[in-house]
């Protein structure tokens, strides 16, 4: 089974809110990623809307055809209201501070065990896939099993940073987090970092990964190939055997 590709349009909104107008028009270019083949699109709206404001969530949900991921920290009240009325596919729960530039830790679902399970279950009551945002760490997938989640994002940024260096090395974690999260019956997503460099080598060996959420490198590869051409490039390292 291929992965599917789903492509964060943050960066997007980043060009178009430097200028204060509306260009590049994130929702044509939403439209467009999916008419280039993307399998869905993801956001991550935060609190000071640098980027994804959180009226383009909600002009965003009625135009997509694919699967449409929300990611941001439930701790803000705006956050969970938003997600709860525009009901995505798929929402990502992310452990964010405030300002933070990037996501750049999991949640430890073991400390955070009860928040989990009580934010969790209000997604998905209302019918939103839950995804949480970990580590590769074999104590935290079994925590988020705990917490209820219909999936995990592995956060990949120690492997794309690694890759280089060792691929073997930087993916052995992946490998043995992918095993218990399929062991336990978690679906199995990943961001962060990943590139048409080591994209393939990822989904190759992790396996059961059902989707990806791809944004920093695939828009600045879309500055040298196009959007169009780009997209199928990640499309075909993620089918490529
Ligand atoms: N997953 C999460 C939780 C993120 O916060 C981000 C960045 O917004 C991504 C995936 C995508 O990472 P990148 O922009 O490096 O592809």
């Amino acid at each position: 089974m291929t992965a599917k590709l789903s492509v964060n349009i943050n960066k997007i909104a980043t060009i178009r809110n430097s200028r204060g107008g509306n260009t590049p028009n994130l929702l044509t270019v939403a439209m467009d990623c999916e008419r280039f083949g993307a399998q869905g699109i993801t956001v991550h709206p935060r609190p000071d809307e640098r980027h994804i404001r959180y009226k383009d969530v909600q002009d965003l949900k009625p135009i997509l055809k694919t699967e449409f991921n929300i990611e941001g920290n439930p701790r803000e009240q705006k956050f969970v209201d938003l997600v709860l009325q525009t009901k995505p596919a798929q929402v990502t729960l992310v452990p964010d501070g405030l300002g933070q530039l990037t996501s750049d830790h999991g949640w430890d679902t073991v400390s955070n065990k009860n928040y989990l399970v009580d934010i969790i279950c209000v997604f998905k009551k209302a019918g939103i896939r839950t995804s949480i945002f970990v580590d590769a760490d074999l104590k935290m997938i079994e925590g988020a099993k705990e917490t209820g989640t219909d999936r995990i994002e592995l956060y990949t940024e120690s492997y794309a940073k690694h890759f280089f260096e060792n691929k073997e090395k930087a993916v052995a974690p992946f490998i043995v987090a992918a095993k218990k999260a399929n062991e336990l019956g978690l679906g199995i997503n990943a961001g962060h970092d990943l590139s048409l460099q080591n994209l393939n080598y990822f989904a190759k060996n992790v396996e059961g990964l059902l989707e990806v959420s791809i944004g920093h490198a695939l828009i600045s590869d879309s500055l040298y190939f196009g959007l169009e051409n780009t997209i199928q490039l990640y499309l075909r390292e993620l089918a490529k055997k």
